[in-house]
């Protein structure tokens, strides 16, 4: 029998849940999906094929096209981390821009997109040794998941950790509209009908604000160990 468990993280936009749930799945050898590059890829395609226009979108005509839409992940053994691909394509990079931030949370609304993501991602993690982070991974996508985190962070932190971010990455963007972004998708997040962003019953909450890295990563671990401990 397996001992395996699965790990679901999720949390506002920029609370470091994407970097927690890389240094777990390292630290277990567990396969670590980033359920947000999921999102943000049908996004990119729907931006690529003119169906986002300023804040026009077209979501009849992406459900019209949802089944030509593949989106797959593959290891990257440098990045220690696997990139996501659209129809083939690596978009790592593409879809982390302010452009794609801007929208995504539009595109997560539509039931249809949430269905096809989700049966993919209940199907990566159907063996467990998963760690998973996105917005509804303990209430909607792995609601027996035997640990759930729920990380939290002050907007104004969240932002300035994005902005420098981006800086670094060499995109041009100033602060406001990275505060505004991220504020904007707190609220659409939080209020849509279909599966939006709470904090499951059972999911044990922490706020970053004031953590590095390694302290956050050390808090984790130390739930982690006594997750496995009590399902052996
Ligand atoms: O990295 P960041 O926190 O900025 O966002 P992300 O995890 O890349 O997710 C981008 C967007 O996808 C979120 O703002 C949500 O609108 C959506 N999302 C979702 O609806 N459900 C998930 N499980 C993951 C992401
Ligand atoms: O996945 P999510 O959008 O929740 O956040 P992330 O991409 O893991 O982290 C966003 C940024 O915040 C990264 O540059 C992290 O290094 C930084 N961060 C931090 O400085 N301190 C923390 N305690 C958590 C994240």
């Amino acid at each position: 029998m397996s001992d395996k468990i699965t790990i679901a993280i999720d949390g506002y936009s920029s609370t470091g849940k994407s970097t927690i749930a890389k240094q777990i799945a390292k630290h277990l050898g567990y396969v670590y999906v980033d359920s947000g590059a999921m999102y943000r890829a049908v996004t990119y395609y729907a931006m690529t094929k003119g169906l986002i226009h300023e804040s026009d979108f077209n979501a009849e005509a992406l459900i019209y096209q949802l089944d030509i839409v593949h989106i797959n992940f593959k290891f990257n053994s440098e990045l220690g981390f696997a990139e996501v691909y659209l129809n083939n394509q690596n978009i790592e990079k593409a879809i982390r821009t302010l452009e794609v931030s801007s929208f995504v949370s539009k595109v997560a609304a539509v039931s249809e997109v949430r269905k096809k993501l989700v049966a993919i991602q209940q199907q990566i993690g159907k063996n467990k040794g998963v760690v998973m982070d996105g917005r509804d991974i303990g209430t909607v996508v792995f609601p027996d998941a035997e640990l759930k985190i729920f990380m939290t962070a002050s907007a104004e932190t969240r932002a300035q950790r994005r902005y420098k971010e981006l800086i670094e990455r060499g995109d041009d963007v100033v602060y406001d509209s990275v505060l505004k972004n991220v504020q904007e998708r707190d609220h659409l997040d939080s209020t849509r009908k279909d599966s939006p962003l709470v904090k499951a019953d059972d999911a044990i909450e922490i706020d970053n604000s004031n953590l590095s890295l390694q302290e956050q990563f050390e808090k984790v671990l130390q739930l982690v160990s006594m997750t496995i401990e009590d399902t052996e």
